[in-house]
């Protein structure tokens, strides 16, 4: 990994985070950034300028009004200079004045002056986050392609816990190798299922399963941020494309899910099923709503739904294949059975129940790869699709590369 001669601004704005923003500097100038800081007014009433100043080894900006330092390198030049902006840890407040166009700041003005990519770090009380003032700020950000990282759920310095963390200095720091296309996953095709399938009964009526999608999403997102160019196949959820996924295919049933992924993964280096895709589907689908017979049986005749990874392993050309095994027992035995069975190159497994797996937000996985494994601890899906990421990429490297 490296960042050699990258030109990297950084903005810091104010929240107890603005402490990590300090070994942000390190590990970013570790791989050879040039790194600046610009801080707010409030972001100096947690860190000093000076601490900022020494890490970096250059000037920190706080006002536009400082006449030594505009006449050093003014601001418009600064934003200029900047080949990546990134804000962490970016405030309710700053989002919502970057969101409206504000220029009330010197942080502000320069994201306004300067044409380089934006990426935002939001740290903040996870009552905040969830407001839907906060949510709004975002979506309008993310409209204009500005790129949010994070935050991760955990425990927060107030005391509460949910979402609001900011993401780890090292994950900030990986999100910026890659968007400079040196990602672990640079330059790849991934494709990624997520989320159940319906199988229609009748107009009204469906077999489904609990699968939010969340893993997947959150698979599809870790993914794009190692640098892949990621095709998402959905089944039916309410979740928003994650940042940086190229291309998003809608499906409902397991027969669609199929076909998408086909389509996709032609020229695709790798397929990640995270998808719970239904085993049956109702033999026949009533075109009119099936109507009560009080002491009648249904009668529902269950055919058996085409098996998708197992359909790609059996193609001569393939993608690097990982499954996912979500069981409720004998889950290492299941999973390797899996494996196998299905002549995959990797395979995730978790345990559902015990408040995790798929209505959950943490969940942990066991990785199994022929002649290999690794435990993937207890973490929120976002942290755990980032390590899950990581270990597919140097599999693929040492099979594939
Ligand atoms: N899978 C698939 N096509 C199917 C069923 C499953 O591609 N028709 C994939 C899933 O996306 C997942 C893996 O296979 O990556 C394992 O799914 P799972 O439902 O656990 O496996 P099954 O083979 O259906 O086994 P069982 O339901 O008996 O546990």
């Amino acid at each position: 990994m490296s960042l050699a001669n990258r030109r990297i601004l950084l903005g810091v704005s104010g929240g107890i985070a603005a402490y990590k923003a300090c070994e942000l500097v390190r590990r970013l100038r570790d791989l050879g950034a040039e790194v600046r800081v610009a801080m707010t007014e409030s972001a100096t009433r947690f860190v000093s300028a000076a601490t900022f100043q020494a890490l970096s080894g250059q000037p920190v900006r706080v006002s536009l009004w400082d006449e030594s330092a505009e006449a050093a390198m003014g601001h418009i030049e600064l934003a200029r200079w900047a080949e990546r902006v990134l804000i962490a840890p970016a405030s309710a407040d700053v989002l919502a004045r970057l969101a409206h166009g504000h220029a009330d700041d010197l942080l502000t003005t320069l994201c306004l002056a300067s044409a380089a990519p934006l990426y935002v770090a939001p740290a903040m009380n996870q009552q905040m986050w969830a407001h839907p003032a906060v949510q709004a700020n975002l979506a309008l950000l993310r409209q204009r392609g500005v790129v949010v990282l994070g935050p991760a759920a955990g425990s927060q310095a107030c005391g509460d816990v949910g979402s609001g963390r900011m993401l780890e200095p090292h994950e900030l720091r990986d999100a910026l190798v890659a968007s400079f296309g040196g990602g672990a996953l640079a330059g790849r095709a991934v494709v990624v299922s997520a989320g159940p399938t319906y199988e229609d009964i009748d107009p009204v009526r469906f077999i489904g399963n609990r699968s939010s999608g969340r893993m997947g999403f959150a698979v599809a997102e870790a993914a794009a941020q190692a640098g892949a160019t990621v095709t998402l196949v959905a089944g039916p959820v309410g979740l928003p494309t994650p940042a940086g996924v190229a291309r998003r295919l809608d499906v409902r049933s397991a027969a669609q899910m199929q076909a998408a992924v086909q389509e996709a993964c032609a020229g695709a280096d790798i397929y990640i099923g995270a998808a719970a895709v239904g085993d049956y589907r109702p033999a026949t689908v009533a075109d009119r709503k099936l109507k009560k017979r009080a002491g009648a049986d249904l009668g529902l005749q269950l055919v058996e739904n085409p098996d998708i990874l197992a359909g790609l392993a059996a193609q001569t050309v393939h993608p690097f294949l990982v499954g996912f095994a979500a069981e409720t027992h004998d889950v290492a035995m299941y999973a390797q059975d899996k494996l196998q069975r299905k002549g995959l190159d990797m395979i995730a497994a978790n345990r559902v129940g015990g408040g995790l797996g798929f209505e959950s937000a943490d969940n942990a996985l066991t990785l199994y790869w022929p002649g290999g494994s690794l435990e993937l601890n207890r973490a929120p899906k976002e942290a755990l699709a980032r390590a899950l990421v990581e270990q597919v990429a140097a599999r693929y490297r040492a099979v594939r590369a």
